[in-house]
């Protein structure tokens, strides 16, 4: 098959999101308007929205999780933008990275030069049951969800296939969460925005206050392996290892890349997106790894012109932990069966040779499936610009990749993205 390649290039100028955690009263309406605000500041040399010709939009279940079947003139009407065209995609958790390749086929085909790209999700007016429930409703309907399927369930029989034939433990995959949320005490926007350390002074607090035996843990480690603290949700996989239930939303702004410089003089060049779609889990012989992340990632990496090697920023869809490490390999980072220890020799942390999910990823900055995607490029929009704080990786890093799974990875889109 011939390289994919675009009609003309498209650029980032523009990326912001709201906090991600749990806001009640609040609709996906209210956080996307305050993702619309945040993307808006971050233009540098500012727009005029009414100069936006399109808007795509992802959201996995609004009509399941808010009872709103039907979203995007909405939530375009809440930021001005009625009546230029709206669109909602839908791809369970990769909704957000879906909508991005809508946007950018705008751009690519002629048939727009400025698009605004969003993602909403708001999960948490939901109890913990219902979301489960709604969530499985991206399984397959007909041999997953009947049989008692839920998406812990379905990524925990991944972490044990990995488990079983590469050696990984447990203890892998609490060292998955103890990165992930070192980097995600950094992140303002973060729904968990805590290092393990400030989880275990917490309960030590919490514990205090009602008067009852204050609990101790020689470290970190100890802590996550302590069930109490850390319980069973789908075995082998615990509470630190699940991504949260979560409410957000982000927004980007494309536009034809020879226009960019009217934006900003730090424009972000996508020089690569791949797509894929794959087979339901049940159907799968090898569950460890996902095919449509190797093709989607094969995909883009050959349209950039960059291989695995080239990548300094790289934000992984890790709705659970084990999938972090399957991802790095996935992209090809890591060999097969290496992603793991690559991870318990730190190479994956910030000061590793490979930092992987800088802002925390979806298990600290927290999971609104459909706003995933895009929030995810929100931190190489950062990282790439030197804007990333106190989680900055150093060396000025130039080229940056997001890996949005949907369902059980049925689908994946790998965006790369340069700073010139
Ligand atoms: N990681 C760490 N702590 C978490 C957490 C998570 N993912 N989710 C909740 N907590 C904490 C809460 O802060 C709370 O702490 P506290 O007791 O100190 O106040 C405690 O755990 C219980 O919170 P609650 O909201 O009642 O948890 P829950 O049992 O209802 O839900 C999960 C926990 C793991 C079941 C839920 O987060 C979940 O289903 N996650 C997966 C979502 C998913 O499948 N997404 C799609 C992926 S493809």
């Amino acid at each position: 098959m011939a390289t994919k390649r675009f009609n003309r290039g498209v650029a980032l100028v523009g990326a912001g999101m709201s906090n991600f955690g749990a806001f009640p009263g609040k609709t996906t309406r209210d956080l996307f308007v305050e993702a619309f605000k945040d993307m808006r500041a971050s233009v540098d040399k500012g727009f005029d929205p009414k100069d936006i010709e399109e808007c795509y939009f992802g959201n996995y279940s609004s009509s399941q999780f808010e009872g709103q079947g039907f979203t995007a003139p909405f939530i375009a009407n809440a930021v001005g933008m009625n009546p230029k065209p709206a669109i909602r995609a839908e791809n369970a958790c990769a909704s957000g990275g879906s909508a991005l390749r809508l946007g950018v086929m705008a751009i690519a085909s002629g048939i727009a030069d400025m698009v605004l790209v969003g993602g909403y999700e708001k999960e948490t007016d939901q109890p913990t049951e219902k979301v489960t429930e709604i969530l499985a409703t991206a399984s397959d309907n007909l041999y997953e969800n009947v049989a008692g399927f839920t998406f812990p369930g379905l990524y925990a029989a991944l972490a044990t296939a990995y488990m079983h034939r590469y050696g990984a433990t447990g203890e892998t995959m609490m060292k998955v969460a103890l990165q992930n949320h070192e980097n995600g005490a950094l992140n303002a926007k973060a729904q968990f925005g805590k290092k393990i350390g400030d989880f275990i002074k917490m309960k030590q607090k919490s514990a205090e206050k009602k008067g009852k035996p204050i609990p101790e843990w020689d470290d970190e480690m100890a802590f996550l392996r302590d069930p109490r603290a850390n319980p069973v949700i789908s075995w082998p996989m615990r509470l630190f290892d699940c991504s949260p239930v979560s409410d957000g939303a982000a927004a980007l702004l494309l536009v034809a890349e020879d226009m960019a410089h009217n934006f900003t003089d730090k424009p972000l060049h996508i020089i690569g997106n791949g797509i894929a779609s794959g087979v339901p889990m049940h159907d799968r012989t090898d569950l460890t790894t996902i095919e449509t992340a190797t093709e989607a990632g094969r995909i883009a990496y050959e349209m950039a012109g960059k291989s695995p090697k080239d990548i300094q920023v790289c934000e992984v869809h890790d709705c659970f932990t084990m999938t972090q490490v399957i991802a790095t390999e996935d992209l090809g980072f890591f060999k097969p069966g290496e992603g793991w220890k690559a991870l318990e020799e730190g190479r994956t942390a910030r000061d590793g040779d490979r930092p992987i999910n800088t802002s925390g990823g979806l298990k600290s900055k927290g999971h609104p499936v459909g706003a995933s995607g895009v929030g995810q490029i929100v931190e190489v929009w950062k990282q790439l610009r030197g804007e990333a704080g106190e989680r900055q990786l150093p060396g000025e890093p130039t080229l940056g990749l997001t890996h949005n799974l949907g369902g059980s990875g049925q689908v994946c889109v790998v965006n790369i993205f340069e700073r010139r």
